[in-house]
C-alpha cells in the first residue's frame, strides 16, 4: 500500500487548499510565484469545484483544471487532488431533492452552504462516483498529481426516509432477528417494543428523552455510512493510481466519526487543526490532536489543515501573533507530522469565509502572515532530510473510543456537566504538562507496548475491552482509570453493580453506593489536593492504599484507590494534583519524561533522532540540555543549554 513518503519523498509537504476557480487566471500566475517564493511544494485542488467541474448535470468542464495541473507541475508543485462531492452543485438538490440531508426535526439541509448531501442517497453516490471516475481517469497520469484527498471534512447526519432505509437494513446485519434489537435497545422499557423492522426510524425527534441504545446504533450507522461514500471513491481512484495514497481530512476530535476505523481505510491520515490564538490550553489542544493522528496513523501523518492567521467561525477571532503560526506548525512537525498544509493558498474576497485567513491574507505578498509562511517554509525545507519519516516512541497510552464517547453523551445522564472531550483534555494536559510522551490507543489494542495506560473515561466497554485492560494489568502493566469506567456494555446497558465487577475488583472497589455528580464551581476535598466535577460514594475493598475525601457527605471514603498497579481515580483532580499523580505513576513505571526540570511554558519532544524545544511563552527561556547539540534551524551549536525567544523553537541533532 502507498504510504505518506510517496507523496513526500523526503519533503515535508507545505502548501494548502487552493481555489483558483475564485480568482482570475492572471492571479493563477502571480499565485505560482509566491508559491515558489514561499516554498510551497504541494497543493490542493479541487475541493469545492463541483458546479464548476460538472456545471449542468453529466457535463464536464476540465479544461482550467487542464491549465492549473500542468501549471503547477511546470513550476515544481505536486497536487493533492480532491474529489468534490462534499459540495454539490445546486442543480442536483433542485433535479433530486432525494440527495439532501434532512435534520432530526425534520427540516430539510438546502443548497447554498456547503455538505448538503445524504450519505444515503443512491443519487448522490451515483453523481460522486461518475465525478470520481472521470476526475481520476483524466489526471491519474498527470505528472502533477501525488495523492487523493475524498470529499473534505465528513460530518454530516441524515435523519430522511433514504437514510432511515438504510438504517433499517444496517440494522438487520447486526442483529438478524428484531428480538435480538429489541433485547439490545431495552424496548421493554416505555414501550418501544418493534413488531416490525418497518416500525423503526432514526431517532428522530420524539416527544421526550430518546432510547439511547437506538442513538448509540445511529451514530455508528452513520459513521458506517459515510466510510462507505469515503471507500467507494477511494476505491475508484485506486483503480486508477494503485501507487498513490488516498486520504480525507478528520476534524480535531469529531464525535462523528469512528476515526479508528476510517484511519485503517486510508493511506493517508489527514487532520485539520485550528487551536484558538487566544487559549491559553491552545498548544495542549493542539498536541492531543497530533498525539491521536499519530497514533491513528502509527507513523508520519499529514496536517492536511491549520489557519495562517484567524478563522472566522468563533465568536471573536483572534490573529496569531508574531510567531506562533511557526511555532504550531513546528509541533506538528515535532509530534510527527510530515506535511504542514493550511487552509486555504489566498484568501477569499468573496463568499463566507472571506474574512477566513490564508497564507495569502488581504495584505498581500507584504502583509506579515505571507513573511511569516515564507520563512516557515524556508525552515520546513531546511530541516525535512532529518526530520521526514522519524518516529516517535511513547511508553504511555491514552485510551479513547468514539463508541464510549457516543454511549456517554446521551440525555439522561447524571451531569451534564461531564463531557468526554473535556475529561480526556484534562488528562491528556496533565501528561502534557508534565512532558509525558503520549500515544492514543483503542481499549481492544495491544497494550504491550506501553508501560502505562491511562483510562480517562470509558463509559462504555465491551468484554472484550474489559479483558484487554485485565490482561495487561496482570502482566504488570500499570493502570490508571478515571471515574464512569466500566459502567455499561456496549449496548449502554448498566453493568450489575454499576461498574464491571472484574473492574471493581481490580481496583479494591466493593461496592459503588452513588455517584455524586459536582455542580459547577464546586469543588471536593481529598487528602492532598482538590477533586471537581465529580466523586464517588465507595465502600473498599482490598486495595493497597487510598486517598481519602476529606468533610462533607463523602468523609473518610476513597477518592483514589491503588491494588497493584492498577489506581482507580473517582474524582477529576485539579489540573496540578492529576499531573503530579501521573508523574508520579510514571516515574514508579521507569517512564521519564522527555527532559528533566524543563521551563513551564516548554514542549520537548524527541521524533526519531532529534529533540525538538518549543517554547508556548511570550518570554525567553533558558534550557538545560546536557551535551553538545546544533540546532538545524539556525545551524548553530549549543552545549548544555540554550534561549529560546518568544514562541522559540530549536530542533536538536547530537
Ligand atoms: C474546515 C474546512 C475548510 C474551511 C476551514 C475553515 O477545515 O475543511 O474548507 O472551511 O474549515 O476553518
Amino acid at each position: 500500500m502507498p504510504n505518506l513518503h510517496d507523496a513526500t519523498r523526503g519533503r515535508i509537504l507545505f502548501g494548502g487548499d487552493y481555489n483558483p476557480e475564485q480568482w482570475p487566471e492572471e492571479t493563477w500566475h502571480e499565485d505560482v510565484r509566491l508559491m515558489k517564493d514561499a516554498g510551497v511544494n504541494s497543493v490542493t485542488l479541487g475541493v469545492f469545484s463541483w458546479s464548476k467541474l460538472e456545471p449542468e448535470p453529466g457535463a464536464r468542464e476540465f479544461g482550467w483544471l487542464d491549465t492549473l495541473m500542468d501549471l503547477l507541475h511546470d513550476n515544481g508543485i505536486g497536487v493533492v487532488l480532491a474529489t468534490p462531492t462534499s459540495s454539490p452543485p445546486p442543480w442536483m438538490g433542485r433535479l433530486h431533492p432525494d440527495t439532501l440531508p434532512v435534520t432530526e426535526d425534520g427540516r430539510t439541509e438546502w443548497w447554498g452552504g456547503r455538505q448538503h448531501f445524504s450519505h444515503s442517497s443512491a443519487t448522490y453516490r451515483r453523481y460522486a462516483a461518475a465525478i470520481t471516475e472521470d476526475l481520476a481517469a483524466r489526471y491519474g497520469g498527470h505528472p502533477a498529481l501525488t495523492m487523493w484527498h475524498i470529499n473534505n471534512e465528513y460530518c454530516s447526519f441524515d435523519f430522511g426516509d433514504e437514510a432511515a432505509a438504510a438504517f433499517r437494513r444496517w440494522l438487520r446485519e447486526k442483529y438478524g432477528a428484531l428480538d435480538t434489537l429489541n433485547t439490545a435497545w431495552g424496548t421493554a422499557f416505555w414501550s418501544q417494543g418493534y413488531d416490525s423492522w418497518d416500525g423503526i426510524l432514526p431517532p428522530r425527534t420524539p416527544h421526550y428523552l430518546k432510547n439511547p441504545t437506538q442513538v448509540l446504533d445511529f451514530r455508528r450507522f452513520t459513521s458506517d455510512m459515510l466510510l462507505e461514500c469515503f471507500a467507494a471513491e477511494r476505491d475508484i481512484v485506486r483503480r486508477y493510481t494503485p501507487h498513490l495514497p488516498v486520504t480525507t481530512n478528520f476534524m480535531p476530535l469529531w464525535s462523528g466519526q469512528d476515526a479508528w476505523r476510517w484511519a485503517a481505510e486510508e493511506d493517508v491520515v489527514s487532520v485539520d487543526i485550528y487551536p484558538d490564538p487566544r487559549d491559553p490550553l491552545g498548544a495542549q489542544n493542539g498536541a492531543l490532536v497530533q498525539d491521536m493522528t499519530r497514533s491513528q496513523a502509527r507513523g508520519p501523518w499529514m496536517l492536511m489543515e491549520q489557519a495562517a492567521g484567524p478563522v472566522n467561525w468563533r465568536g471573536v477571532n483572534h490573529p496569531k501573533p508574531r510567531g506562533l503560526n511557526r511555532l504550531w506548525s513546528l509541533q506538528a512537525v515535532a509530534r510527527g507530522a510530515d506535511a504542514v498544509c493550511y487552509f486555504q493558498w489566498r484568501q477569499s474576497r468573496q463568499g463566507a469565509e472571506k474574512f477566513h485567513s490564508g497564507m495569502v491574507s488581504h495584505a498581500g505578498e507584504e502583509g506579515r502572515t505571507f513573511q511569516e509562511v515564507k520563512q516557515l517554509g524556508a525552515e520546513l525545507a531546511r530541516i525535512a532530510p532529518r526530520v521526514t519519516g522519524g518516529r516517535i516512541t511513547a511508553n504511555i497510552a491514552v485510551l479513547h473510543d468514539w463508541h464510549a464517547w457516543w454511549a456517554a453523551a446521551q440525555d439522561g445522564r447524571p451531569s451534564t456537566r461531564v463531557e468526554y472531550p473535556d475529561v480526556l483534555g484534562a488528562w491528556h494536559r496533565a501528561l502534557w504538562e508534565a512532558n509525558l510522551t503520549t500515544d492514543f490507543a483503542h481499549p481492544e489494542h495491544d497494550l504491550t507496548p506501553y508501560s502505562v495506560v491511562v483510562v480517562p473515561q470509558l463509559y462504555a466497554l465491551t468484554d472484550r475491552a474489559i479483558d484487554n485492560l485485565l490482561a495487561y494489568a496482570r502482566d504488570g502493566g500499570t493502570l490508571v482509570c478515571g471515574f464512569l469506567t466500566g459502567v455499561a456494555d456496549e449496548d449502554d446497558r448498566v453493568r450489575p453493580g454499576g461498574m464491571d465487577a472484574r473492574l471493581r475488583e481490580l481496583f479494591g472497589i466493593r461496592t459503588l453506593h452513588e455517584w455524586w455528580p459536582l455542580d459547577a464551581g464546586e469543588t471536593v476535598e481529598c487528602d492532598g489536593f482538590r477533586g471537581t466535577l465529580w466523586s464517588e460514594e465507595i465502600e473498599a475493598g482490598r486495595p493497597d492504599r487510598t486517598v481519602p475525601y476529606k468533610g462533607g457527605e463523602l468523609d473518610g471514603l476513597p477518592a483514589v484507590l491503588r491494588r497493584g498497579r492498577a489506581w482507580y481515580v473517582s474524582t477529576l483532580p485539579e489540573p496540578e494534583a492529576l499531573r503530579e499523580l501521573l508523574a508520579r505513576v510514571a516515574a514508579d513505571a521507569g517512564v521519564r519524561p522527555v527532559l528533566d526540570a524543563l521551563p513551564a511554558e516548554v514542549e520537548a519532544v524527541r521524533r526519531g533522532e532529534l529533540l525538538f524545544l518549543l517554547n508556548h511563552g511570550r518570554e525567553p527561556v533558558t534550557v538545560e540540555v546536557p551535551g553538545s547539540h546544533t540546532d538545524l534551524l539556525t545551524g548553530e551549536g549549543h552545549t548544555d543549554r540554550l534561549t529560546l525567544g518568544r514562541y522559540g523553537v530549536a530542533v536538536l541533532a547530537s
